[in-house]
């Protein structure tokens, strides 16, 4: 990454709506048809209700391509595991805020900072945004889960943007930089929606892995 602009439209494909069997193909797929990063879901069925992938995945992806790994980790205890996914090659690593996470939010943070990787926060639907104030000025993106976490393929909660328009504000009122990124039932139409709240980073699993052509979904989303 040369520059961290949140004025960026980033667009990065969940490799958790791509087909397993193949996933350097669908990697390569994705990358070819545009996508600035790819986002790579790891669930640990405590966390949330379902299990995906480790960090052997992020690093047999690392291991065939140069592109921007940003990881979302819902792990229980991901300060545990972070050495190995930034040993792995993630370029961002985003940990939850929630207890259930059940870490040192501010230690996991300077962690990842430490390793010279970016450094995300993740939140909830149900979360309030007073959660991750305290760390605003630690942070590299806020994630800002627009479904509850788990599972591809669910439809976005409008209903969050107002946390988006709010650490918008926040941003600008206390001279941060950080990207605001939205993840959880993204296509062009709403992303329009998180654009116009003023989110930068569009995760995007279903609408672009099971897109007929994904060059023209990815482009639909970063214009959007
Ligand atoms: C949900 C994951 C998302 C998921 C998005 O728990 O964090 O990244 O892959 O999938 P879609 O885009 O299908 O909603
Ligand atoms: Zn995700």
């Amino acid at each position: 990454m040369k520059s961290w602009t949140p004025s960026d439209r980033i667009v990065a494909p969940s490799v958790l709506a791509a087909d397993f069997s193949r996933i350097g193909e669908e990697c390569s797929r994705a990358i070819a048809a545009g996508a600035d990063w790819l986002h790579l879901d790891v669930m640990d069925g405590q966390f949330v209700d379902n299990i995906s992938f480790g960090p052997a995945m992020v690093g047999a992806v690392h291991a065939t391509n140069d592109i921007f790994l940003d990881v979302h980790l819902m792990i229980a205890r991901p300060d545990h595991y972070l050495p190995r996914f930034l040993e792995a090659g993630a370029d961002l690593i985003s940990v939850h805020v929630e207890p259930e996470a059940d870490h040192d939010v501010a230690g996991s943070l300077a962690a990842i900072r430490t390793a010279g990787c970016r450094a995300g926060l993740a939140f909830n639907p149900a979360t309030p945004l007073e959660e991750v104030l305290p760390y605003l000025d630690q942070i590299d993106l806020l994630l800002v889960m627009t479904v509850v976490p788990g599972f591809g393929g669910q439809a976005f909660m409008a209903e969050v943007m107002p946390k988006v328009e709010e650490a918008v504000r926040l941003r600008e009122e206390r001279g941060l930089a950080f990207h605001i990124e939205v993840d959880g039932g993204v296509d062009p139409q709403t992303a329009r929606i998180a654009a116009g709240a003023g989110a930068n980073v569009f995760v995007a699993g279903s609408s672009t892995f099971k897109a007929p052509d994904i060059r023209a979904a990815i482009s639909a989303i970063r214009e959007a």
